[in-house]
């Protein structure tokens, strides 16, 4: 089971044309997927990605004629338009991170609660999985992954009690490595586990959540057509000031001091940010509690022509 966040609010940001084009990049178990189904019309289509095999079987499940289901990265967003023949969508969503199934099935090994294989993969068929890159990783990269990725004050202590325990019995589980992490971490957070900076660090590493957001934005903002909306969900701020960010320079380019441009050269602004982020009510966080952190950001597209921005390209720092 899992339970869609801001749907009502999302379906609102699309604008959805029942005859329109629409990308949902993050299908899950497909509940923003079925909510734009419901407000398309026979030609319209939707164009749906998870690299998940379980958001696979999940979208094999439906059976319309009007979706069509990538078990791929988003990052992969532009080939699969390309291989749907579409040039240009009419929207575009991407709830980011993990379903509600992933976190709680203990086999897929998100969860500190249960006991389950240390795994962690969005995908489990390709890739490396959390313990087999704790197994090898230096211990400066563990620092810098639970530090970075966990905002984990307690990195330095956490990645010595983890390269010092693996010496003696490798660490395949997730109660294993929680209960390392609970022995480093010296003062605890109220109502937070020790382990969850360490658990969203190593998530956020082994999926290269990050890079594949820094790599979807500039094909969605290429792909979307003038007029069509991009909706982004995040749930942690390392994510949000992602797609902040990039919004922001879409909206505002930079423009170049010292070159001499005319004002028919100067960057345009290809999207518009629509509205200030949106947070779910108090009612929606009182029946699916996930809601509590999540920020739904929607721009629409210029009639301006994209130019790829340095500045806004992957932060590709840690590489597994
Ligand atoms: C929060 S859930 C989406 C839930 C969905 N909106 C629903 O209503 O069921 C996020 C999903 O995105 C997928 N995902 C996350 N990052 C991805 C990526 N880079 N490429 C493809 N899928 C990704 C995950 O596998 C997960 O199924």
């Amino acid at each position: 089971m899992h339970l869609p966040v801001l749907v009502q609010e999302t379906i609102q940001a699309l604008a959805i044309r029942a005859d329109g084009t629409y990308v949902d990049g993050t299908f899950g178990r497909g509940g923003h997927s079925r909510a734009i189904l419901e407000r398309l019309g026979p030609l319209g289509r939707l164009i749906a990605l998870d690299r998940d095999p379980q958001a696979e079987q999940a979208a094999r499940a439906i059976a319309d004629r009007r979706l069509r289901f990538f078990r791929k990265k988003f990052s992969g967003l532009a080939e699969a338009l390309t291989e749907s023949g579409v040039q240009l969508a009419d929207g575009m969503l991407f709830d980011l991170g993990v379903s509600s199934p992933q976190l709680e099935e203990a086999a897929r090994g998100f969860s500190f609660r249960l006991d389950g294989p240390l795994d962690m993969r969005m995908d489990p068929t390709s890739g490396v999985s959390a313990a087999q890159w704790l197994s090898q990783a230096k211990e400066e990269e563990i620092r810098e992954v639970i530090r970075g990725y966990g905002e984990e004050r307690f990195a330095k202590q956490i990645a010595a009690a983890i390269v010092a325990s693996r010496v003696r019995e490798p660490i395949l589980g997730t109660r294993q490595l929680a209960g390392l992490v609970g022995e480093a971490v010296r003062t605890r957070e109220p109502g937070q586990d020790p382990a969850t900076r360490t658990f969203q660090a190593l998530r956020i590493h082994v999926n290269r959540e990050l890079e594949e957001v820094s790599l979807m934005l500039p094909q969605a903002v290429q792909r979307l057509a003038f007029g069509g909306r991009l909706a982004v969900i995040s749930f942690h701020s390392l994510e949000d000031r992602i797609v902040k960010r990039f919004l922001q320079h879409a909206a505002r380019p930079d423009v170049p001091r010292h070159l001499p441009l005319r004002a028919s050269e100067m960057p345009q602004p290809t999207l518009r940010i629509l509205g200030r982020a949106v947070k779910a009510s108090a009612e929606e966080i009182k029946s699916n509690p996930r809601a509590r952190s999540a920020i739904l950001r929607v721009a629409e597209r210029t009639a301006a022509p994209y130019v790829p921005n340095l500045r806004i390209e992957p932060d590709a720092r840690w590489r597994n």
